[in-house]
């Protein structure tokens, strides 16, 4: 392969790197570094990391990509592992909100502000953003997957007109383990409507206890296209209680989780059916991954 063509299918094509500061770029195989300049401490095994990707000269790169879509970040010398991205491509700058799971995540989240990491990516599909425009929509997240779904709400809290009716269903253990606590006041100020509901409350807890699905039938959303990120048992039941309120299940779309090594359709890690999550999805719609659930 020539070095031009090698270029192009790393994304790196000759005039995505004429203007740097601003470049938007796509980096499959070849990992760019991405300076830590912020970290946010979302619960005891949570943090919003915020990066400056770089380019080879040290200079800022915008990476282009829409909600749902993730990166493959590697901790070097430990590995890399899949984590979605977690700010809105309408913001700066991007971030990644990681739980600690194992010795990559263990590695992400002792880095300090001013370290490097590495990042490439976007990979997946995203969620289907142009046809959710004029529709009501209903986001509804368990634990750590909502935070797949921040990107997707800030996306339409910046773009609050092209959207109609838009509702966040939002589950977690303890009020602790809740994220992005401080937001949830300017999206409702943009008029989505916020549901919470906790597991197990504490003695501070005021709100909801129980499951997403009972805060659902609380909200009572209209029919419309939903989407869902969470664990297996919840988007089960979420899924079945959307069709059973009149969701059309093309139109309920559903962010997967499966452990990765390449992102890039190569390696067979993450297969699901006939599916490699990495490329098809990792947002399939619930008519064609029910089945597999
Ligand atoms: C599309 C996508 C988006 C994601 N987004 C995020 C995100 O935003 N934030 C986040 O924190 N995480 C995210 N994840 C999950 C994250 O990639 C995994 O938890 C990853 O495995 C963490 O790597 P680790 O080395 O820290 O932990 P690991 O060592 O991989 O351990 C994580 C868990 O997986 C189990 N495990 C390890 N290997 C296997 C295997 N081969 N088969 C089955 N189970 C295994 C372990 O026992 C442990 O319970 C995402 C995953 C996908 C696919
Ligand atoms: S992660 Fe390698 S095929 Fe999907």
């Amino acid at each position: 392969m020539s070095k031009e063509s090698l270029k192009m299918e790393m994304g790196l094509h000759s005039s995505t790197l004429a203007h740097k500061g601003t470049d938007k770029k796509v980096c499959r195989y070849v990992p760019l570094q991405a300076e830590v300049i912020d970290i946010d401490v979302e619960s005891s095994n949570t943090y919003l990391i915020s990066l400056r990707p770089l380019d080879e000269e040290d200079e800022t790169v915008r990476i282009d990509y829409s909600p749902g879509q993730f990166l493959m970040v590697s901790v070097f010398g430990l590995g890399e592992c899949p984590i979605s991205i977690a700010s809105s491509p309408t913001r700066d700058p991007l971030q990644i909100c990681v739980r600690e799971a194992g010795k990559i995540t263990q590695g992400i989240m002792a880095s300090r502000v001013g370290d490097v990491m590495g990042i490439r990516g976007p990979f997946g599909n995203g969620f289907p953003v142009e046809k959710m425009k004029g529709r009501n929509v209903v986001i509804t997240g368990g634990g750590s997957g909502f935070a797949t779904l921040r990107s997707l709400i800030n996306y339409i809290a910046d773009n609050r007109e092209k959207f109609r009716d838009v509702t966040v269903a939002y589950g977690a253990r303890t009020p602790q383990d809740l994220y992005f606590t401080s937001e949830y006041g300017s999206w409702q100020a943009t008029g989505i409507e916020v549901g919470i509901t906790v597991d197990m409350m504490d003695a501070s807890w005021k709100g909801n206890v129980g499951l997403v699905t009972s805060l659902l039938a609380d909200l009572n959303p209209s029919p419309g296209t939903a989407a869902l990120c969470g664990p297996p048992m919840m988007i089960n039941a979420v899924a079945k209680d959307l069709v059973n309120r009149g969701f059309l299940k093309p139109e309920i779309y559903i962010s997967l989780e499966r452990h990765m090594k390449c992102g890039v359709g190569k390696c067979e890690h993450c297969t699901m059916g006939p599916y490699h999550v990495c490329t098809e999805g990792p947002i399939f719609s619930y008519d064609v991954v029910g089945d597999l659930l």
